[in-house]
């Protein structure tokens, strides 16, 4: 009999420090920090690639920092996911510190010294068709190498090298190609072996499948060259040697003096209040940054939540805000550095109430009337987006891009990487219209050494001075008005981090007139309320791909990864 009692105790003490040393380490399933609604108590990487996610998450156990994670997230992206992951092209990031200090980098792509206003236009004055989307005269001065240098040295806390080679080792080892990638690359074959002449390790003679082992040597060699030597292993010596040979080839002008002057430029964070959340995003050449804000703002004196999400009158103030946002981005966004952006102005509270003003309820407004003049140039849908938080709150924000989907489609022989098409970014031709039947201002014109407006939006968001949410997405004109959405979804519509990704988005960009809807973004009643007030509805594809964190009142990390691609949320 004492010795069933005793027998029962000791299962008791058993049971019960079993179930302490649960709620102490926060775990489910025997995982460390990780709680039982699949939240992540130390930290998390979103990205568009599995591999990538990991890459992240593996610098932040190690000890690394947001910022540590974020360099080698960027570089395993421009190997696993190299349509838009890069160092050909550019980008930003917006950080947050867990002290709630913030700041901005700017490693956006610039125009070569040797480039012109009218540099894709003929004889008589038209845009040639194609000239500024592909080929080496397509590409920009790339800034990607030099943002890493530059986020690194002031912030980064683990080794250069350390960063660097697990993107070494997956470029040089190969990894599997995602049944995506493997139907993009096909896809993509004539064009990579009409631009690529002497070859591309993108370019299989078969078919690629699934699974499929994609090995860049050269790609490797020259993280190789950027691991041992810093930006000097990309701006100079073999690799650029290697980026002037391919712009000799094929007509570009990127110089050896273009490489060496590039500069990443730390900028000032554009700030805005939304419902009590502090908004931290990108200043310009972005335009998504003051964008974000106006729209946040155009909304906030209006009843969202008891609206409902996506009913007919939270739609027709999205889309009336977007149509005045997206008519003063054409006109007045562009590079500080060589157009003066009258950025207080835009996001005053007095100057967006009066935009407001001159909508009706009863009756869509005609992009003629908001603003006769000139209008933004297009983008591709293709770049991309991670978030990061590490163990101490540290946010970064990125967002990078090659433009189109595999940039220029020119891969650097010699060197394995893919140049951008960013000049397409520029307005190729101001006050006329484009290539696409659209026209660009004179804020986005091409000079030599100007950056060309984006609309990439990192985004950080802050509650009574703690971390709230790190959000971004690729999409070209769509990221505005994405990353909008998804942090309506959250505050106003209190959608968990991966609802609020998951949730089907509306867009207008002013020109054209039309509300662009993805399939099941609205229901056939609010479709006919909307039609009845004159808005043209026309359905499409998906829109964005945003991949965010959410960090929630009990202190854990909620991912949100864009089930509209391959993107995962890793956390620790
Ligand atoms: N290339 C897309 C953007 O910068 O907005």
């Amino acid at each position: 009999m004492q010795k069933t009692t005793k027998h029962k105790l000791t299962l008791a003490v058993l049971a019960v420090s079993l179930l302490a040393s649960s709620l102490f380490l926060g775990c489910a399933g025997g995982q460390l920090g990780k709680n039982n609604s699949g939240e992540y108590r130390n930290g998390m990487v979103v990205s568009a690639s599995e591999l990538a996610s990991q890459v992240g998450v593996d610098i932040l156990k190690k000890g690394g920092n947001a910022v540590d994670a974020a360099v080698a997230v960027q570089f395993a992206l421009a190997v696993v996911y190299p349509n838009a992951g890069n160092i050909g092209g550019g980008g930003f990031m917006v950080y947050r510190s867990a002290k709630g200090e913030s700041n901005t980098l700017d490693f956006r792509e610039k125009a070569a010294a040797g480039a012109g206003r009218d540099m894709y236009l003929d004889a008589t004055g038209n845009p040639i068709v194609d000239k500024s989307l592909y080929g080496q005269l397509a590409a920009g001065v790339p800034g990607s190498v030099a943002g890493m240098a530059e986020a690194h040295q002031k912030y980064g806390r683990l080794k250069w090298e350390e960063l660097l080679a697990p993107a070494v080792r997956l470029a040089g080892s190969g990894f599997k190609l995602t049944a995506r990638q493997a139907r993009e690359l096909n896809g993509l074959k004539a064009r990579f072996k009409k631009l690529n002449p002497l070859g591309t390790a993108l370019v299989k003679e078969t078919t690629w499948t699934e699974g499929d082992v994609l090995v860049q040597t050269e790609l490797s060699n020259t993280l190789k060259q950027i691991k041992e030597k810093g930006r000097n292993g990309f701006y100079e010596g073999a690799v650029a040697d290697s980026i002037v040979a391919e712009m000799q080839r094929g007509g570009g002008i990127i110089s050896k003096q273009d490489l060496a002057n590039y500069k990443a430029v730390w900028r000032k964070p554009v700030t805005g209040n939304y419902r009590g959340y502090e908004v931290i995003t990108m200043p310009p050449p972005s335009s998504g940054g003051i964008a974000l804000v106006q729209l946040l703002k155009s909304v906030e004196p209006y009843p969202l939540q008891r609206w409902g999400f996506n009913s007919d009158s939270t739609v027709q103030l999205m889309v009336e805000a977007e149509r005045r946002v997206y008519a003063d981005r054409a006109a007045h966004l562009g590079d500080p550095d060589f157009y003066p952006v009258p950025q207080n102005k835009l996001i005053e509270d007095a100057y967006i109430k009066q935009r407001m003003s001159t909508f009706n309820w009863q009756k869509a407004s005609t992009s003629a009337e908001i603003n006769a003049g000139e209008i933004a140039p297009t983008e591709h849908e293709e770049t991309t987006h991670f978030s990061i938080v590490d163990r101490d709150g540290n946010a970064v924000s990125i967002t990078t891009t090659l433009n189109g989907s595999y940039g220029a489609a020119v891969v650097v022989k010699g060197a394995g990487f893919l140049l951008n098409n960013e000049m397409d970014d520029f307005s190729v031709k101001p006050g006329a219209p484009n290539m696409y039947g659209l026209v660009g201002g004179e804020a986005n014109a091409i000079a030599p050494g100007k950056r060309m407006l984006s609309s990439m939006t990192p985004a950080i968001l802050a509650k009574d001075g703690q971390l709230f949410m790190v959000v971004g997405t690729p999409g070209g004109s769509t990221i505005i008005t994405s990353v909008f959405q998804t942090i309506l979804n959250v505050i106003d519509f209190n959608q968990s981090m991966q609802s609020a990704v998951n949730a089907k988005k509306i867009h207008h960009q002013w020109l054209p007139d039309q509300v662009d809807v993805e399939e099941k973004a609205l229901d056939s009643l609010t479709t006919v309320k909307l039609k009845a007030k004159g808005y043209k509805i026309v359905p499409r594809g998906p829109i964005g791909r945003v991949d965010a964190i959410l960090k929630t009142k009990w202190g854990y990390y909620q991912g949100g990864a864009d089930p509209r691609g391959d993107d995962k949320a890793i956390g620790w």
